[in-house]
């Protein structure tokens, strides 16, 4: 396991999980070597989309992309929006950047590495959308700590969110589904949006599933989706 400080008492202070997987073939390495550089989210400065994009419109984050298929999606549903995913793991970046070049993306920016540590440097109010699908549920209690629905990094999503932006989560581990429903409970920034019970047990429109997603279904578990609105 890889560790990084970050320094940022806001944060979970430090990346837990691989950030490396299966070795890149060249193709890939070539993908990340000279398309990466030309789509990372600037190292300093603030993160807005007319800092980042040149121009003032909605802004988009997720956190832990994975293999991007998601962040695509909206970036490809959404043309006039404003995109940054975050994910530390190599192979998932690659996996995005492949996404970006065969849609031909050009409203989208990655940032290898801790999405906390991208997402403080976002003013606060002005996120639109703020995405963390079925984040590492790190399912023994004494581990608690590292999920990331936690005071801490709750305190900077209710910071980042404009008043009406929308938070999304999704898990496909009972735990972590109970945990976030608890967190959730405990915060009075933001309002659930599901009306009946059901609402929760299905993705609302215009919310693809993700790797994670498809791999919960095919092994029989069952998904959760929260969608709250910043009061
Ligand atoms: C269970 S996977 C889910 C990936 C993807 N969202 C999906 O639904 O398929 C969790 C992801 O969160 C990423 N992750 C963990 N800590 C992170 C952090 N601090 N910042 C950004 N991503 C993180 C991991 O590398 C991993 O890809």
């Amino acid at each position: 396991m890889t560790a990084f400080k970050t320094g940022d008492p806001t944060t979970l202070g430090r990346l837990y999980g691989r950030t490396k997987g299966h070795r890149l073939r060249p193709v890939q390495q070539a993908l990340l070597d000279e398309l990466y550089p030309a789509l990372a989210v600037p190292e300093d400065g603030p993160v807005t989309a007319a800092a980042v994009f040149g121009e003032d419109r909605p802004l988009h984050f997720e956190i832990g992309f994975g293999g991007g298929e998601h962040l695509a999606y909206r970036a490809d549903l959404l043309p006039d929006h404003r995109f940054i995913g975050a994910e530390p793991f190599e192979n998932g970046v690659v996996s995005a950047l492949q996404h970006i070049r065969d849609q031909g993306l050009s409203n989208i920016r990655l940032h290898m590495g801790d999405a906390l540590e991208v997402l403080r440097r976002v003013p606060d109010g002005t996120l639109s959308f703020l995405y963390l699908l079925h984040p590492d549920p790190w399912p023994k209690a004494r581990h608690a700590k590292r999920r990331m629905m936690n005071p801490g990094p709750l305190d900077l999503f209710a910071a980042k969110l404009k008043p009406g932006g929308i938070f999304r989560v999704a898990t496909d581990d009972p735990t972590y589904c109970r945990w976030s429903l608890m967190q959730m409970a405990r915060r009075d920034e933001f309002e659930w949006l599901a009306k009946s019970a059901d609402d929760f047990r299905k993705a609302p429109g215009g919310w693809p599933l993700t790797r994670y997603a498809e791999k919960a279904l095919r092994e029989g578990r069952e998904l959760w989706f929260f969608q709250y609105r910043r009061r």
